[in-house]
């Protein structure tokens, strides 16, 4: 997908919304779309119509949703593609690129995870405080654009301290706990087996998943600070004494999704004046 591709794509969004440009992007992940739908005063896009890759998955149509929280633009996308769908990488980093063109210059990337960090359980919120990339893929594999960003970008902060003391401040008004941790990416779509766990907590991972960190890549190739939270639906392979399930992983989503809405709508506007 060119750089050309990625502006249309962002006009077509200012041209749509009516918004000239937007300041908080946001992406959603699975069982947590509902927040896009919760926002008042929006202005909702089927992604197929402005050239986003679409999530193969029946019934699952990707939304670009447009609306304001406390005065600032947020532009949330909804039905995210994952690697493991057998996208390119430049298709699965499609959406965020988007973002950044129409506006954005911080994004929120949130996702449901496995937790096998110390007390971690199902429905705690984890703030990224790093990733890991385990799967030898890069989204800027390939010629750079320079128009994107350099060709040996930094990411010793892709997840900055400054954005993590705002969600502790969001956390603290809304009265909810959260915790910080390390995000490793697995290909998928096979869940992992205990021994893979057992690495990835050896090597300092907190929670794990299936999607994040290629977006993570692309908007910190861009300059673009980001805040990841993960949900975590499950306890991860072998830490969890039962069978996991995509059915528990939406399940959780659902029960979390109060907290998860507060968070977001607090922290939202605090993003937006920074
Ligand atoms: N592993 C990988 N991805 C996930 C998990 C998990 O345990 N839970 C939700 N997404």
């Amino acid at each position: 997908m060119s750089y050309e591709a990625v502006e249309a794509a962002a006009r077509a969004i200012a041209e749509r919304t009516g918004r000239e440009s937007h300041d908080v992007g946001l992406v959603l992940g699975s069982g947590l779309s509902a927040f896009a739908e919760s926002l008042a005063d929006s202005v909702s896009i089927d992604s197929a119509e402005i050239g986003f890759p679409q999530p193969r998955v029946a019934g699952h149509a990707g939304r670009i949703v447009s609306a304001t929280i406390g005065g600032v633009r947020l532009l949330a996308s909804a039905g995210r593609v994952h690697t493991y769908e057998g996208w390119d990488l430049a298709d699965v980093v499609f959406g965020v690129r988007a973002l950044v063109l129409a506006g954005c210059n911080v994004v929120i990337l949130t996702n449901a995870a496995g937790g096998m960090g110390p007390g971690l359980v199902p429905g705690d919120l984890v703030a990224l405080r790093d990733h890991i990339n385990m799967v030898a893929r890069n989204p800027l594999v390939g010629p750079n654009d320079s128009r994107f960003g350099p060709r040996f970008p930094d990411m010793s902060a892709i997840y900055p301290a400054g954005l993590r003391e705002i969600v502790a401040k969001s956390a603290a008004d809304v009265g909810i706990e959260y915790k910080e941790g390390v995000y490793a990416w697995q290909l998928g779509p096979s869940y992992e087996t205990p021994a893979e766990i057992q690495m990835l907590a050896s090597v300092g991972a907190d929670v794990v998943g299936m999607s994040t960190v290629p977006e993570a890549i692309a908007l910190a190739h861009m300059g673009v600070p980001v805040v990841g939270i993960s949900l975590v639906t499950n306890l991860a392979a072998g830490i969890s004494t039962t069978p996991l399930s995509h059915e528990e992983v939406t399940e959780i989503a659902g029960a979390a999704r109060t907290k998860f809405t507060a968070l977001l709508t607090n922290l939202i506007p605090r993003l937006g004046r920074t």
